[in-house]
């Protein structure tokens, strides 16, 4: 039997096993023909280049191979697998489409198919694992650069960075691993061979954050450590800088759980700043919130009004006890004129009925009244208003705090506290605690709803979503002044 060796490289590109195959269909070189060959592997069995297989020798001249969706999605997760077998699986199963079994995908009995779902299982867990627990270490005398040190067990690196360059788009970042390196200079991906462990930073000072962060949200009431492993397998520890926090938070947790159940409920800790930054006086004849709300609809007061579709201002009972204060509306109160419809809106109803706080019994609004976006494509893309955006916007908030008078103030995320309690506030050092606004209303500064659908699926994502929960429960909980 002729025998012919096709190479793959790099070994999870789609394109240059798409072309082997090709050239092998082509040609008519049935699976059992071919050795496949991964990189710079080295040929045992010397047999001549697959490109011969054809008449011509001219890969170019292969007629292009029809395939479906389907398929060419499953090739491109399967190629990411470190099984070898993966090559001639995935070419056995094209041969037998090829040859007249156009349904095999839709077979899930089919062995070759099994077999290229598990592959394709396997490939997703570790990508979503790598997104999951992926911890950046800042370089040590570079602003703002940060290197991660991750071990996957596939050839994921090259489809899982575009997540990273989403969710790190304004960073300078590299992920380094054994066999494979990414970067992101703030504009492209840069790709490049694999690392040592020992190229990466080994701590920084943001893990004493994180460890704290931690600590702090860590609830030992509702310790699972079976879930825990499950969440977070012991291979991935070595990257999380709050495992070594682990051995103890578990040992000390029933301790902890009867001494919150001997503990009275806390008083809100108030802590009052320096010089609180008084707001903006009301604009003259303000009236009702009503007559605000139309009066704010003509706002001019700052460029984001023209592109948007309308001004979303607050909305909620005059008399409302608690008022929760977001960043600026997106997409979708853009479109519906209502803040906290969209996704963020839907989290955060979520959280509210979690923490048993009516919704309706709130005044929700915006430290912003315009969306501020950018346009790519058909997608407006959110972007962060800015300082002269905040300011311009802070007499409507004044106004709305002054008809509301709320007991206290929920500022979530940095845009919301630093437009009620200054530029000077700082987020990190201020999350969780209450403050007072000049005028001595309590407001509790906490996460925003849009930062916890940042963190993915897992237990990153968990944690922020009890962050917030925890910061609404201390707000339901407060006493009346
Ligand atoms: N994010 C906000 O801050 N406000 C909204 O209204 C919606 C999303």
């Amino acid at each position: 039997m002729q025998r012919w060796t096709a190479r793959i490289d790099p070994p999870w590109s789609l394109d240059a096993w798409r072309a082997a195959a090709r050239i092998g269909l082509a040609a008519g070189v049935a699976p059992e023909q071919i050795d496949w060959l991964e990189g710079g592997d080295a040929s045992l069995l010397d047999a001549p280049d697959l490109a011969g297989a054809l008449p011509s020798h001219d890969p170019a001249a292969a007629p292009v191979l029809r395939v479906s969706k389907v398929f060419l999605e499953l090739a491109a997760t399967v190629l990411c697998h470190r099984d070898a077998q993966r090559l001639p699986l995935l070419y056995r199963i094209l041969w037998r489409i090829g040859r007249g079994q156009r349904d095999v995908l839709s077979n899930p009995t089919d062995a070759d198919v099994l077999r290229a779902n598990a592959l394709t299982q396997a490939v997703r867990r570790d990508s979503h694992k790598m997104k999951a627990f992926v911890r950046f270490r800042e370089v040590p005398g570079e602003d703002d650069a940060f290197i991660a040190w991750f071990e996957p067990d596939h050839h994921i690196v090259d489809r899982v960075a575009p997540f990273f360059a989403r969710r790190f788009a304004g960073m300078r970042w590299a992920i380094l691993t054994p066999s494979r390196s990414v970067h992101w200079d703030g504009t492209a991906l840069h790709f490049g061979g694999g690392a040592k462990r020992s190229d990466a930073p080994a701590d920084d000072s943001r893990e004493d954050l994180w460890r704290t962060y931690y600590a702090s949200i860590f609830n030992p009431a509702r310790l699972n450590e079976r879930m825990m492993r499950q969440e977070m397998p012991v291979k991935y520890w070595k990257h999380l800088p709050e495992v070594s926090l682990l051995p103890t938070l578990v040992r000390d947790a029933s301790t902890r759980v009867e001494e919150m159940h001997a503990r009275q409920a806390q008083e809100p800790q108030r802590r009052i700043p320096q010089a609180p930054v008084p707001l903006p006086p009301t604009p003259a004849e303000a009236g009702s919130l009503e007559t605000l709300r139309a009066r704010a609809a003509a706002c001019r007061q700052c460029p984001l009004w023209e592109p948007a579709t309308q001004t979303v201002f607050g909305e909620g009972p005059a008399g409302a006890r608690i008022m929760l204060v977001g960043e600026q509306p997106g997409d979708r109160e853009d479109l519906s004129g209502r803040p906290f419809v969209g996704p963020a809106g839907q989290l955060l109803d979520q959280l509210l009925a979690e923490a048993g706080i009516e919704r309706s019994a709130l005044y929700l609004t915006n430290a912003v009244k315009h969306f501020r976006f950018q346009r790519r494509g058909k997608v407006r893309v959110h972007q962060r208003p800015d300082r002269e955006h905040v300011q311009a916007c802070r007499s409507w908030v004044a106004a709305e705090i002054e008809h509301v008078r709320p007991d206290v103030i929920v500022c979530l995320g940095a845009t919301a506290a630093s437009a009620l309690l200054g530029s000077a506030f700082r987020f990190s050092q201020g999350r969780g605690q209450w403050h007072a606004l000049h005028d001595g209303t309590r407001a509790l500064v906490t996460v925003h709803p849009s930062w916890i659908l940042r963190q993915g699926d897992g237990p990153a994502r968990e944690a922020a979503y009890q962050v917030l929960l925890e910061d609404l429960r201390k707000v339901k909980d407060a006493p009346a002044p």
